[in-house]
Parts: C-alpha cells; sequence; structure tokens
C-alpha cells in the first residue's frame, strides 16, 4: 500500500528517508549482525549514536556551552512534575502561562507539588490564542513555565515572554520546527513523537545551573542533576527512540537546518491556511495572529459534514484528520516530515468536498 498522508497529531508521521535507513540497518547495523535495539546501551554502536543525537542537536540549535542535552522517559508529562519537583524550593513561587489542554495539565501537575500564580490563562475560550507579554511576573519567580504550542487548539507562542527567571517551554509539538536562541531559556523540554523520533524519550534541554539544583532527596533518576552528571546513561536509555532522533536531526541538518524547516514549514502551512480563508465553508479555530504551523484547526459548517469529510479524506489515504476528542472538528498536524505533497492533497480535496457538498 502507499505511504499514507498521516496528520496525526502524535505520534505522527517520520521522514521517509528515515525509516528506509532503519528498515536497512534493522538485522544488521553497521556490520554487527544486530540490530541497534539489541545492542547495550553501553557498547562502541551504541555511544556513538548517542554522541550523535547529542551533537546533531547542538549543531542545529547553536546550543550555548552551559547547557546539557539530557534523554529521559515517562514523556513531556513526567515532565510537568519533574519540573516542580526540581526547581521549585519551598517557600518559593513559581509562574505559569495556561494558553490550552497541555499548560493546564502543566499547572495542575505543578499545583500539586508546591506554590503556583498562575498569571494568564486564555485556555477557557476556544477559538483560542496565547496571552500576551504584558504578564505581572512574581517577584523572583522560581521560574516561569509556558507551552510553545498547543497541540490540541492548533495555537503558538510568537514571541517569547522577556523574563528576568529561567522560562521553561514545553515545545513538545514545535521543537526543532523554527530557529530558536535556546539562551533566553532556562529549559526545554519534548516528548519526542512528533518532530523528534517515535515515541519513548523525552528530549531536556537545561542549563547546567538550574541542573545543579535538584534537591539531592530526590530519587536519582528524578534529578536533572543526576541525568546531567551521567550523560542520561545511568539506567539504559531508550535506545531505539534515540537512534530516531540521531537520524531525524541528520535529515533536518541535510535539509537545511531549523531556516530550513520554517520556510518549509511556513510554505506548507500558508497553503493550508489560505485553502480556509479563502471559504466561507471552513473556518480556522485559533485566533489567526497565534495560528500553529504545526497544528491546523478547523471546522466545518456541522459535525456530520466533519465526520463525512474525516471518512471521505481516509479513503483518499489523508489519515488522522480528527480533531482531539476534547474539541472535536479537523485537525492537520502538519510537522516538519510532513511532504508538502499531502498538503497540496488535502486543499485539492478540501476543495472538491466543499463544491460537492455546500448547501
Ligand atoms: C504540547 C504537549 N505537551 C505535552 C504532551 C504530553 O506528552 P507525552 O504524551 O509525551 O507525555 C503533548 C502530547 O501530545 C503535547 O502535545
Amino acid at each position: 500500500m502507499a505511504r499514507s498522508y498521516n496528520f496525526s497529531a502524535g505520534p505522527a508521521i517520520l521522514p521517509e528517508e528515515v525509516l528506509t535507513q532503519v528498515q536497512a540497518e534493522m538485522l544488521d547495523f553497521n556490520g554487527t549482525g544486530m540490530s541497534l535495539m539489541e545492542m547495550s546501551h553501553r557498547g562502541k554502536e551504541y555511544s556513538a549514536i548517542h554522541a550523535e543525537a547529542k551533537a546533531n542537536l547542538a549543531t542545529l540549535l547553536n546550543l550555548p556551552e552551559n547547557y546539557s542535552i539530557l534523554f529521559m522517559t515517562g514523556g513531556a508529562s513526567t515532565q510537568f512534575s519533574l519540573i516542580p519537583m526540581n526547581l521549585l524550593p519551598e517557600g518559593k513561587t513559581a509562574d505559569y502561562i495556561t494558553a490550552g489542554a497541555w499548560s493546564t495539565k502543566a499547572i495542575k501537575a505543578a499545583q500539586k507539588i508546591g506554590t503556583i500564580n498562575e498569571i494568564a490563562n486564555t485556555a477557557k475560550d476556544i477559538p483560542t490564542c496565547v496571552p500576551g507579554n504584558d504578564l505581572a511576573f512574581t517577584d523572583d519567580a522560581a521560574y516561569v513555565h509556558i507551552c510553545s504550542n498547543e497541540t490540541i487548539s492548533g495555537a503558538q507562542v510568537k514571541e517569547f515572554p522577556k523574563t528576568e527567571v529561567p522560562l521553561i517551554a514545553d515545545m513538545s509539538s514545535d521543537i526543532l520546527s523554527r530557529p530558536l536562541d535556546v539562551s533566553q531559556f532556562g529549559m526545554i523540554y519534548a516528548g519526542a513523537q512528533k518532530n523528534l523520533a517515535c515515541a519513548g524519550v523525552t528530549l531536556v534541554i537545561i542549563r547546567n545551573d538550574l541542573a545543579e539544583r535538584s534537591p539531592a532527596a530526590l530519587p536519582d533518576l528524578f534529578q536533572y542533576k543526576h541525568v546531567m552528571e551521567n550523560d542520561s546513561l545511568s539506567n539504559t536509555a531508550p535506545t531505539f527512540p534515540i537512534y530516531l532522533i540521531a537520524l531525524v536531526t541528520r535529515w533536518l541538518i541535510a535539509n537545511g537546518g531549523l531556516e530550513g524547516m520554517q520556510k518549509r514549514n511556513e510554505e506548507k502551512a500558508n497553503k493550508l491556511y489560505g485553502a480556509i480563508d479563502a471559504s466561507d465553508f471552513y473556518k480556522g479555530t485559533a485566533v489567526t495572529e497565534f495560528r500553529s504551523p504545526m497544528n491546523i484547526t478547523f471546522r466545518l459548517p456541522t459535525e456530520e459534514l466533519e465526520a463525512k469529510f474525516i471518512a471521505e479524506a481516509a479513503a483518499k489515504n489523508m489519515t488522522s484528520l480528527k480533531g482531539h476528542r476534547s474539541v472535536g472538528g479537523i485537525r492537520a498536524s502538519i510537522y516538519n516530515a510532513f511532504p508538502a505533497a499531502g498538503v497540496d492533497a488535502l486543499v485539492d480535496f478540501m476543495k472538491a468536498f466543499e463544491s460537492a457538498n455546500i448547501a
């Protein structure tokens, strides 16, 4: 069967070149007679992949020397708790910016651990937007938390707030999709299963002095300090998803790096938003100035038409267009690896569907 145009929000599409390479190396990685999955995480072959994944990320992000790259497990959701456990000491407050379902989950997890001040909340309203940058930060907050791209509503932070204290961003659904000045952040984290790899690893990029703050009383594997000092290898690393990070970042470097990705992503998103705006049949969900280039959300005139749209698109090999169960509608996730031809196919289908179904 032909490969599907897979609009899944995550786990999501991977570059076809990467999958082909994984397939070629599956039974015999580098002449070893085994797959990378079957090898020790301390062996020579895996060590080279571990180092390459980190080096490629550092190259793509132009990573300052005082930051570390950690590979952790438990998904981005586990970070929602580990962040306050590591970085919110008793007696201090952390500021949270809420703009959608994921930042709501982050603040709820943090409220179980320590004192939190929600300094902005736009999440209650859909169509959604991101709070402006005129925010009343807590004096001497431990950190400020933000989600850079709300995967469910399709709203993205375009300009990050300037903060005196460390800014921590959940970039699960737009990491490596645009150039980024890492020095603006104390910490960035992302589940891998959208723009980085398959599920199973969480990327954490942290300023070393923050990682040093982990309380010694925390279990070792929960401590950023411990993970940093052991190069994410104090227990068995999730070797296969880290191998995928190495291959995906190789692909990103070969395809113009983050500038190249941003250009590609903007072209794809502009086409799709253009098709939405050119018609009265489709209505974009997110507030225009915060529209995400990764997750494009829109509605049709009725839920019946939405169900028909999703079913007919799937029959044409365009899959996973159903919006998140909490909001409904249509969501087309077009991450870095999503091909431009798939966007063209969707736009053509949207036009044909509208003509056939307009009242
Ligand atoms: C922005 C954002 N944050 C966090 C998560 C949760 O990630 P995980 O499932 O890896 O815990 C997701 C998952 O889709 C997400 O989109």
